[in-house]
């Protein structure tokens, strides 16, 4: 696995200190104006594992919800509709809603998942990423709290994934380009683009 990486963008030291950080500054947002607990909604697969340590240093009454996301078929460069895989378990129906994702990139992902929480009634959402590329999302798409800016390169580990691969990883690594170019190469239809893909 470490042979198909270029460089580690963010240790896990670091991870582990910037999610502190962002758990402090959701609990104080969330202190100050509810004490009816949150809700908070993960977008799976990629914000599993953020959302696991994120979870720990919250220390507000919660619920959990999950949402599987995939991104469809569409030309290589520009990702396709998001696609709703399996609908949210909770019902968030005059719930504060905390939404969880890896990484802001586009913004279609988060843009649908908040209209279908908006949808079922939400009282109020507000939404949380691990990383962002900036200057990518439209300015209609923001996050409230972010653990990283990124150049835009495409990561994978701690939860985020190249073909449903790297998860696993500890760090926040960039992908060795040989890998994902093989695939297209391969005919395998294979680029995150290009296919399904698991978030
Ligand atoms: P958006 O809908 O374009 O904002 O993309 C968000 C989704 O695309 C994320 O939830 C990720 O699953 C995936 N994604 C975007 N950039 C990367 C990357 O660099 N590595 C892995 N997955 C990514
Ligand atoms: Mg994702």
């Amino acid at each position: 696995m470490d042979a198909d990486i270029i460089r580690i963008l963010i240790p896990r030291e670091e991870i582990a200190r910037r999610v502190r950080e962002l758990g402090e500054q959701i609990a104080c947002t969330y202190e100050r104006e509810n004490d009816a607990g949150i809700t908070v909604v993960t977008i799976l697969s990629g914000a599993l594992i953020f959302v696991a340590d994120l979870m720990r240093q919250l220390p507000l009454k919660m619920k959990v919800g999950l949402i599987m996301v995939s991104s469809y078929a569409g030309p290589r460069t520009s990702p396709g509709e998001p696609k709703v895989i399996h609908g949210l378990n909770t019902d968030v129906a005059g719930r504060h809603v905390l939404l969880v994702d890896d990484i802001l990139d586009t913004g279609g992902t988060l843009r649908m998942v908040r209209r279908r929480l908006e949808e079922a009634g939400a009282r109020s959402i507000r939404t949380c990423v691990l990383l962002r590329k900036p200057a990518k999302a439209p300015p209609d798409v923001q996050a409230d709290f972010i653990g990283f800016d990124i150049e835009d390169a495409f990561v994978v580990g701690y939860g985020l994934d190249f073909d449903d691969q790297y998860r696993n990883l500890p760090d926040i690594a960039v992908l060795r380009e040989e890998i994902y170019a093989r695939r297209r190469g391969g005919g395998g239809g294979n680029d995150r683009f290009a296919s399904p893909n698991d978030q």
